[in-house]
């Protein structure tokens, strides 16, 4: 049966959402924002410093001017390289072309989405090897539970290629820069089953390379 419902089971929410790509412009509730922004703050992060900030951006001004250097991140290398590279494990030729179509939908009307949140972090003018780890909790908390509330969202990072631009955009300072977009809004498509490769292939016993026999 076809699913657009919330849930509160974490194991049905983290089993069924799909990179939802395709987003109606209706307006979300704040109240449902507040709880995503919450589920957010709720991350670990290194030292437990929270040196996040999250922008919650509706204006439509600032979303299209964000999303010209997204699509220009399209044409100049995201577009060639998921033209010329194979189907992932877990998927196949037409799963992929699917996958390709949603990603040159979003690409189109990323600034649609009626409610982007960027996630920053005040990492210093230059971030380290682990800064990405103190914010990359909060966004997948964030992507959970907007799968709860049955709203659609993807994580994005594309924008990074122009980083400095799309910062100077959002008016961020120089210590501090954006690590993820999440566009959110209801869905057009439905939650599901998504496609990884076998766990087997994935997990080895003691030592790289040594099949892990649990599975
Ligand atoms: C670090 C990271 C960056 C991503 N950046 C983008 C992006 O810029 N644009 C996009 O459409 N999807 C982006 N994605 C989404 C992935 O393409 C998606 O998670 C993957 O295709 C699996 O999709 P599925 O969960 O629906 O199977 C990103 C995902 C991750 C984890």
């Amino acid at each position: 049966m076809p699913e657009t419902r919330g849930t509160s089971d974490i194991f049905e929410a983290m089993s069924t959402m799909r990179a939802m790509r395709r987003l109606k412009p209706d307006p979300v509730p704040d109240e449902l924002i507040n709880k995503i922004l919450q589920a957010g703050q709720w991350a670990p992060s290194g030292g437990n410093t929270q040196r996040w900030r999250f922008l919650v951006v509706k204006d439509p001004e600032i979303k299209k001017k964000v999303q010209v250097y997204y699509k220009r991140l399209f044409d100049e290398t995201v577009g060639p390289r998921y033209a010329a590279s194979a189907p992932p494990p877990g998927s196949d030729p037409a799963r992929y072309k699917r996958q390709q179509a949603a990603v040159e939908y979003l690409t189109d009307h990323y600034h649609e989405a009626p409610v982007w949140i960027v996630a920053c972090l005040e990492d210093g003018e230059n971030p380290g090897r682990t800064a990405g780890s103190s914010i990359y909790g909060a966004v997948q908390n964030m992507c959970l539970a907007t799968r709860a509330l049955g709203l659609g969202t993807t994580l994005t990072t594309r924008h990074t290629g122009y980083g400095k631009e799309v910062d100077a955009i959002f008016g961020l300072p120089p210590d501090a820069h954006s690590y993820a977009i999440l566009p959110i809004g209801w869905p057009m498509g439905n939650f599901g089953k998504l496609g990884r490769g076998p766990l087997k292939d994935v997990v080895y016993s003691d030592r790289w390379g040594q099949p892990y026999g649990g599975l």
